[in-house]
């Protein structure tokens, strides 16, 4: 039997890239999928449905089940649309991957509002309007007394966590992601809701087309070694992190080949203290010590 047999599941961005490995392997291990990907460029413009139906007829081609859905996940409507898709075609849904994703990189300096906003809208927004219309089924369906074991995946970056320069709008959105996880594992626990993060490194035409990576994410020249880009490397995590039994909640997981490491959450370190209000003079002599074990941290 396997892993998520009798879940239903619905990936955000399947039709290429990760999301398309995330969705045959879960199929394969039994879910049922839908498909969701408008089909556009790297930056976001235009659609195209067929990577979602070649998605599905995979998936078909071998014995499994799964539809394809080309809302925009960023849309409050088109997302609503997305999660009963699962409901009407399968009956429930169990598991949401939210993975789609643009880019639009330039340094701070010549960005343009479109450029932020465009990359805001399609991850911070794409992450909050699916997990809203499936957290409101959970509630629902915790209500009416039925126990939930729903998981969610969010796709965070080390361009955000740990920053990357020419990424201000993709780095703040993907750190955004990894505060918008924590936050609903909190919130949605108690309708029997799961929520974590990976923040993956794979080859896909995304990390293609990024300057200086493009020829690092490569398969071996040799086909007998492990070849560590490959996106499918990624998905048993996500995978794992789907099923019933998983205990994970409101983690942060990077993932790269045969690689998986826990990021620590946003913590405080050092302390510099008075019982009094801090002159700005006190402040200078005194902030060096925090400013020094930054220093050393890094
Ligand atoms: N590839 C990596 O190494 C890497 C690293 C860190 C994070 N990520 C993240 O992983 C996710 C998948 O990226 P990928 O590398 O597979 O890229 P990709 O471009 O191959 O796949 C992204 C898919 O999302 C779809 N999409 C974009 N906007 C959408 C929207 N509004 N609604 C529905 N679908 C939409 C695209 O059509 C595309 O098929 C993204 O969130 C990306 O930021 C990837």
């Amino acid at each position: 039997m396997g892993a998520l047999e009798g879940r239903v599941a619905v990936i955000t961005g399947a039709g290429r890239g990760l999301g398309r490995e995330h969705a045959l392997l879960f199929a394969q291990e039994g879910a049922k999928v839908v498909i969701n990907d408008l089909g556009g460029a790297i930056d976001g413009s235009g659609d195209d449905r067929s990577p979602a139906e070649q998605v599905v007829d995979e998936i078909k081609a071998m014995g499994g089940e799964a539809i394809a859905n080309a809302d925009n996940v960023a849309d409050w409507e088109g997302g609503q649309r997305l999660i009963q898709s699962a409901l009407d075609a399968f009956g429930d849904l169990h598991v949401l991957v939210n993975n789609a994703g643009i880019l639009r990189d330039r340094v701070l300096v010549n960005m343009t509002e479109d450029e932020w906003d465009a990359v805001i809208q399609v991850h911070l927004k794409g992450h909050f309007v699916p997990t809203r219309h499936a957290a409101a089924h959970w509630r629902e369906q915790t209500k009416a007394g039925k126990e939930v074991k729903a998981s969610i995946i969010n796709t965070s970056s080390t361009s955000g966590l740990l920053g990357n320069p020419g990424q201000a709008n993709y780095g703040a959105a993907k750190s955004g992601i990894a505060s918008f996880t924590q936050i609903i594992a909190m919130e949605l626990g108690r309708y029997g809701v799961r929520a974590n993060a990976i923040a993956p490194a794979a080859r896909t035409r995304m990390t293609e087309a990024t300057p200086g990576l493009g020829d690092i994410v490569q398969p071996p020249d040799d086909p007998a070694k492990f070849d560590v880009w490959n996106p499918a490397n990624v998905s048993p995590l996500v995978a794992y992190l789907a099923t019933e039994s998983c205990p994970a909640t409101g983690k942060v997981f990077f993932v790269q080949g045969g690689t998986v490491r826990l990021f620590q959450p946003w913590t405080m370190t050092e302390t510099i203290e008075r019982s009094d209000r801090w002159t700005v003079d006190e402040l200078a002599a005194d902030m060096p010590k925090l400013l020094n074990e930054d220093a050393t941290a890094r």
